[in-house]
C-alpha cells in the first residue's frame, strides 16, 4: 500500500487502480476519497476510506451488482441465439435482394429492346416481380433488425466490461444508473426477441436426407424443450401394431445406428403423428381418440385423456390414411392436437393442450377438410396445412389461432421420395422433421415476423 494519508477509525480501506478522475462517489453513500495520486507507472491510485457501518450496505451492493452481471450474461446468451437466427434469415433476404436487383435490370433491358422480347417471357418476369413485391418492406425491416442486434451486442459488451471491472472499483459507479441501463436494455431486447423469434412461414428449404431406414411410414423427432447439448433422437417405425420406441443419444448416433435405449410402451400407437415435448412422448392410443403422455424418464404413463368428439381409426385421417386422425405437435406456444370432428363436419379442429393433464385449453374450428390435408404443422401458433402427401404438394392453407383467421398460401417444398407420412416443426431447431417414404429428412424454414407499420419503432 502506498501513500496512505491519515485514516480515521473505525475504517475500511480500498485501493483502486485506474479511472480515478471519473469516479462519482456521492456523500450519501458514505464514501470518501482521502487521496489520489499517480504511481511510478503512471497509474492512478486512489485511497478510498469509508466508515465501517457501510460494510453491510457494501455487501448488499456487491450482491446487487453480481445479479446485474448475471442478468447481462443471460442477455448475452439470448443475443447469441437471436443473432444466429437473424443471420440465417438475413442470408435469404440478401439473396432475395440480389434477385430483385437482377429483375430490375432485366426490366430495363426489356424497355430498351421491346421487339425482341416475347410476351410470354415478359409475363413470367412480371409475375416473379409481383411475387417479390411484398418483400420490400420486410427486407428493409431486416436490415434494421440486424443493425439493432449489433447495437445490442455492443451495449452488452460495454455493460459486461463495466460490471466485471466493478469488483475492484466498488462504489465508483452509480448503481442506480447501471441498474437503469441494464433494465432498459433488457426491456428492449425482450421486445426485439419476441418480434424476431416468431413469425410467418415464408419458405421451406431442403430437405437434407439424414438417414434411410424403416418402412414407408413412421416418425422420428428430437425434443424442442431439451437443452441445446441434449440432442436425443426418438424413432418410431410404422403406423400401426407397434409399441417400440428407439432412442439415440445424438444425431450422429442415429445416423450410425448406435441405439442407446429401447422403450416398450404400455399401449400400441395409431398413425405417425406423435411428438416428444419436454421429456414426454405424446401419442394416440390405437383404435381410440385417447392421447397418452408417457415419461421417458420413469417409463410410466403420466396422463391419458380422450379428445372429445375426435374422429379416429381412419374416420378423419390425412390424405394417406394410416390412422393419422389425431396429430400431436408442439411449437413456441406449447402443445397442440390437430384432428377432426363430426360437429365440425370433418374439418380440421385445433386444440391447445395442457402438457401435464392433456386438458384442452382452447379449441378452434377451421373450415379445411381433414381428409384433404396431406399433413399439418404448427409454427408460432399458426397451423400450416399441406394439400397432399405426394410429390408436388405445397403448404396450401394456414390458420392463425391468435386472430382465428385463415389464409390460402402457396409455399412449395421439395418431396424427393414421393410419400410423406409425417411432417412436424421443431421450434428449437427451427426445422421440419419429415418421414419421406423410409427416409428421415429435415427441412429448414424461413420465418418473417409480420411488420406492423403503425406502432413499431
Ligand atoms: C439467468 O438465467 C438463469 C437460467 O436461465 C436463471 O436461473 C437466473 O435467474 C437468471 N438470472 C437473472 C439475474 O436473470
Ligand atoms: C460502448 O463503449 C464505447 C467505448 O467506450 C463507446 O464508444 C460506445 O458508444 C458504447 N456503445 C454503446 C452502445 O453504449
Ligand atoms: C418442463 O418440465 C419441467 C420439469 O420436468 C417443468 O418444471 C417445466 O415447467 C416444464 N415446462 C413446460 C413448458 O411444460
Ligand atoms: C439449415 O440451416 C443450417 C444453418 O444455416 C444448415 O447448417 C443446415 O444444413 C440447413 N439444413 C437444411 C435441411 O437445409
Amino acid at each position: 500500500m502506498r501513500a496512505l494519508l491519515g485514516v480515521p477509525t473505525p475504517i475500511f480501506l480500498l485501493v483502486v487502480y485506474g479511472l480515478c478522475p471519473s469516479m462519482t462517489i456521492g456523500p450519501k453513500e458514505g464514501w470518501q476519497v482521502y487521496s489520489s495520486a499517480q504511481d511510478a507507472d503512471g497509474r492512478c491510485i486512489c485511497t478510498v476510506v469509508a466508515p465501517e457501518q457501510n460494510l453491510c450496505s457494501r455487501d448488499a451492493k456487491s450482491r446487487q451488482l453480481r445479479q446485474l452481471l448475471e442478468k447481462v450474461q443471460n442477455m448475452s446468451q439470448s443475443i447469441e441465439v437471436l443473432n444466429l437466427r437473424t443471420q440465417r434469415d438475413f442470408q435469404y433476404v440478401m439473396k432475395m435482394e440480389n434477385q430483385m436487383k437482377g429483375l430490375r435490370t432485366k426490366f430495363r433491358q426489356i424497355e430498351e429492346d421491346r421487339k425482341t422480347i416475347m410476351a410470354r417471357n415478359f409475363k413470367e418476369l412480371k409475375d416473379r416481380m409481383d411475387e417479390l413485391q411484398p418483400l420490400i418492406p420486410v427486407l428493409e425491416q431486416y436490415k434494421t433488425d440486424t443493425k439493432l442486434i449489433s447495437q445490442f451486442k455492443e451495449e452488452i459488451r460495454n455493460l459486461s466490461a463495466v460490471l466485471t471491472g466493478i469488483q475492484d472499483e466498488l462504489g465508483a459507479y452509480d448503481y442506480d444508473e447501471l441498474y437503469h441501463r441494464v433494465m432498459s436494455l433488457e426491456t428492449r431486447l425482450r421486445s426485439c426477441m419476441s418480434k424476431l423469434t416468431c413469425g410467418k412461414l415464408m419458405k421451406i428449404t431442403g430437405p437434407v436426407t439424414i438417414k434411410t431406414s424403416g418402412t414407408r411410414f413412421g416418425a422420428w423427432m428430437t425434443d424442442p424443450m431439451a437443452s441445446p447439448r441434449n440432442n436425443r433422437v426418438w424413432y418410431m417405425d410404422t403406423y400401426t401394431n407397434s409399441k417400440v420406441v428407439r432412442e439415440y443419444k445424438s444425431m450422429a448416433d442415429f445416423v450410425s445406428g448406435q441405439e442407446s435405449r429401447t422403450y416398450y410402451l404400455p399401449f400400441k400407437w395409431a398413425g405417425t403423428n406423435h411428438v416428444v415435448y419436454n421429456g414426454s412422448l405424446y401419442y394416440n392410443k390405437e383404435q381410440s381418440n385417447i392421447v397418452v403422455r408417457y415419461s421417458f424418464e420413469t417409463g410410466r404413463v403420466l396422463a391419458q385423456r380422450a379428445l372429445e368428439y375426435a374422429g379416429f381409426h381412419n374416420v378423419y385421417p390425412y390424405t394417406w390414411g394410416g390412422f393419422s386422425d389425431i396429430d400431436l405437435m408442439a411449437d413456441e406456444m406449447g402443445l397442440w392436437a390437430v384432428y377432426a370432428t363430426n360437429q365440425n363436419a370433418g374439418n380440421v379442429v385445433i386444440s391447445r393442450l395442457e402438457p401435464d393433464t392433456l386438458e384442452p385449453l382452447s379449441t378452434w374450428n377451421t373450415e379445411y377438410s381433414k381428409r384433404n390435408a396431406g399433413e399439418s404443422f404448427m409454427i408460432c401458433g399458426t397451423l400450416y396445412v399441406t394439400n397432399s402427401h405426394l410429390t408436388g404438394a405445397k403448404v396450401y392453407y394456414s390458420y392463425d389461432t391468435k386472430t382465428s383467421t385463415y389464409e390460402y398460401v402457396d409455399i412449395p417444398f421439395h418431396n424427393p421420395y414421393f410419400h410423406i407420412s409425417m411432417l412436424d416443426y421443431n421450434a428449437r431447431e427451427r426445422a421440419l422433421y419429415a418421414w419421406n417414404n423410409g427416409h428421415q429428412v429435415i427441412f429448414n424454414v424461413t420465418l418473417y415476423h409480420v411488420i406492423k407499420t403503425e406502432d413499431d419503432s
